[in-house]
């Protein structure tokens, strides 16, 4: 298929990207048909960065095709810890496996580990750039409970400049006709300049930035919410000032339409209380259960096995 490698949301066409959303659907609704189809197959797990669902939702899914996968989750069991480049992990770690998933904290190092490796490299998230598998699992989840993705107004709250899912979400929703954008978030963590001017601006999306989420809440199909990236922060002054900018509550869905969909990557800390998981537009949980069945697809078609 397509692209050897996922390093960026754009490296798939919209029609490939129907592809890999069709093959998830037939995963889901027959996984027993593809139990066995990655038998042999070893999918490499290079985690640099803490996860929980990437990690494990990757891993699964390679489980549930039939095939075996290794790895590290704490580079200091690595030889990362002595000194080796990533380009020579990433040498060795070809040789061992079949298919690649890397999170690093460095933007870029997933393109430089694509220039070195001898089977597809998928990026699990590079720093505070961008995450294209995330991105998978919203649109498929977007598809599957928004009845498509055309023509939704895409509502994304909280740190949009660190937040490399949002990044890659704008990017890809970018190219769905009638798609707008309802940026919500403080002046310090606005989108990145190159994203909007290259991804909003130039394809003439209407988009509006504010800071209020109750001003907007009864506007969007979709609302995106996202966790303040205390990671990505370089004065921790800074981030005690802005990490309760919003919390999603019964009290504000109550101005939310009787359609509308919460979404959120996950981890969250406290921006969406806990008493919103039991309202019915919830579908955060349900967006982490996608992610498993997208990233069985992605592998099958970049594997060449279907
Ligand atoms: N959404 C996401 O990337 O979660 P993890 O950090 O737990 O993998």
């Amino acid at each position: 298929m397509m692209n050897k490698h996922l390093i960026d949301p754009m490296d798939f066409s919209v029609e490939e990207l129907d592809e890999i959303f069709e093959l998830a659907h037939q995963i889901i609704n027959d996984p027993k048909k593809f139990s066995k189809i990655c038998d042999g197959k070893i999918l490499g797990t290079l985690f640099y960065e803490p996860s929980t669902r990437t990690k494990f939702s990757f891993e699964a899914a390679m489980m549930r095709l039939g095939g075996k996968i290794l790895g590290f989750s704490e580079p200091n069991s690595s030889s990362a810890s002595k000194g080796e480049t990533l380009a020579d992990t990433i040498k060795m770690v070809s040789i061992y496996t079949d298919i690649i998933a890397m999170r690093h904290p460095k933007e870029g190092s997933a393109k430089v580990a694509s220039l070195y490796s001898g089977v597809p490299i998928i990026n699990a998230g590079d720093g505070g750039h961008q995450h294209p598998t995330q991105t998978l699992a919203d649109l498929l989840t977007i598809e599957c409970l928004k009845k498509g993705l055309r023509g939704h107004t895409v509502g994304i709250c909280g740190d949009l400049k660190y937040g490399r899912t949002v990044h890659s979400l704008i990017k890809a929703m970018s190219r769905y006709e009638g798609t707008k954008f309802v940026l919500v978030s403080p002046k310090e963590l606005k989108v990145p300049n190159y994203i909007k001017q290259e991804f909003i601006e130039k394809n003439h999306i209407e988009f509006m930035e504010v800071e209020r989420l109750e001003d907007v809440m009864e506007k969007v199909d979709i609302l995106y919410m996202t966790r303040i990236q205390r990671e990505r922060f370089f004065n921790e002054e800074e981030y005690l000032r802005l990490k309760d900018s919003y919390i999603l509550d019964a009290e504000k869905m109550k101005y939310a339409r009787e359609n509308m969909i919460v979404m959120h990557p996950l981890p969250r800390v406290n921006e969406i209380a806990v008493e919103v998981d039991d309202d019915n537009r919830a579908a955060y949980f349900k967006q982490a259960e996608y992610a498993m069945y997208v990233r069985m697809a992605l592998m099958c078609k970049l594997l060449g096995v279907v």
